[in-house]
């Protein structure tokens, strides 16, 4: 292993691919080390066409903020699952049209809290905390979050290209249903997530995903649609595949892998 690719901290697991690094690998980004890359190849060269799901993902999520601050009156964000590509995150999209916008970052791979810290050393209305997104109420009691966020006015809820990696038995709606119990009436929440539409290259997709990380999960939009519950009204044009939602440079004719990444925004009643 070459010097570049020692762990900068503990904590990093150098043998085993992290969803955050393939991810940043996929869109091009320089976070990851040989193990997330040689299996970020995997999608790229036995299943072309698939490495476009993080760019459509990635690109829906910049609309979706854009739009938020810009037609809404939400000006705070919890963005559960974060990452941390290299530009256009959520709090630079949204500080450009709104700069007193607060955004808290949560993700449990450490990179994330690493390139966090650098990234934002000087922006007093964002943080990023190291939590599991399966443990909503110890990210709602951090401090940085009672902090940050203020309940009592609207808020969006991100949860973009993370609840497929929460698996049926972990209860993804649940998890939904939590924030939803915190969040004011004009609160949005924002889901992406892998769309099944009963194709099979969502299964193959599927048991690599599960064979490695032992997660990834493609749903159909009803299974999507049903995280919700009760007690949200789902906004124009419903769920789509990622690279549909309200793009007006959509293509008209989507790459077979595009139909396989959904995006959804609703508002709480
Ligand atoms: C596919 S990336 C999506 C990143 C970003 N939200 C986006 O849409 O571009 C999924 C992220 O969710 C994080 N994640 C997965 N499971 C998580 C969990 N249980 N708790 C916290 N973060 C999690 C991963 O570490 C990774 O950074």
């Amino acid at each position: 292993m070459a010097d570049a690719e020692k762990p900068p901290y503990p904590g990093f697991d150098m043998n085993k691919p992290s969803i955050a690094r393939t991810y940043d690998y996929l869109l091009g980004g320089k976070d990851n080390f040989a193990v997330d890359r040689a299996f970020g190849d995997r999608f790229i060269n036995d299943l072309p066409g698939s490495r476009q799901i993080p760019f459509d993902n990635r690109g829906a999520l910049i609309r979706a903020v854009r739009e938020l601050v810009t037609t809404t009156p939400v000006r705070q964000f919890i963005d559960l699952g974060s990452g941390l590509p290299t530009a256009d995150n959520v709090h630079q999209v949204a500080q450009r049209y709104a700069p007193e916008a607060k955004v808290v970052y949560v993700d449990n791979d450490p990179i994330v809290l690493a390139h966090g810290r650098a990234l934002l050393a000087e922006n007093d209305n964002t943080a990023v905390i190291q939590a599991d997104l399966r443990d909503p109420k110890a990210i709602l009691d951090h401090p940085d979050t009672q902090r940050l966020i203020d309940f009592g006015k609207p808020v969006a809820v991100m949860f973009s290209a993370t609840l497929h990696h929460v698996n049926d038995d972990e209860d993804p709606a649940g998890l939904v249903r939590f924030w939803y119990d915190q969040i004011a009436s004009g609160s949005h929440v924002f889901i992406s997530h892998f769309r099944s539409e009963n194709d099979p290259r969502s299964q193959e997709l599927e048991q690599v995903l599960q064979g490695s990380l032992g997660r990834g999960r493609w749903r159909t939009d009803e299974q999507i649609l049903a995280l919700y519950g009760d007690g949200f009204t789902v906004l124009e044009p419903g769920i789509v595949p990622s690279a549909e939602w309200r793009n007006p440079e959509a293509p008209d004719d989507l790459g077979d892998y595009q139909r396989l990444i959904a995006t959804v925004l609703a508002v709480k009643d």
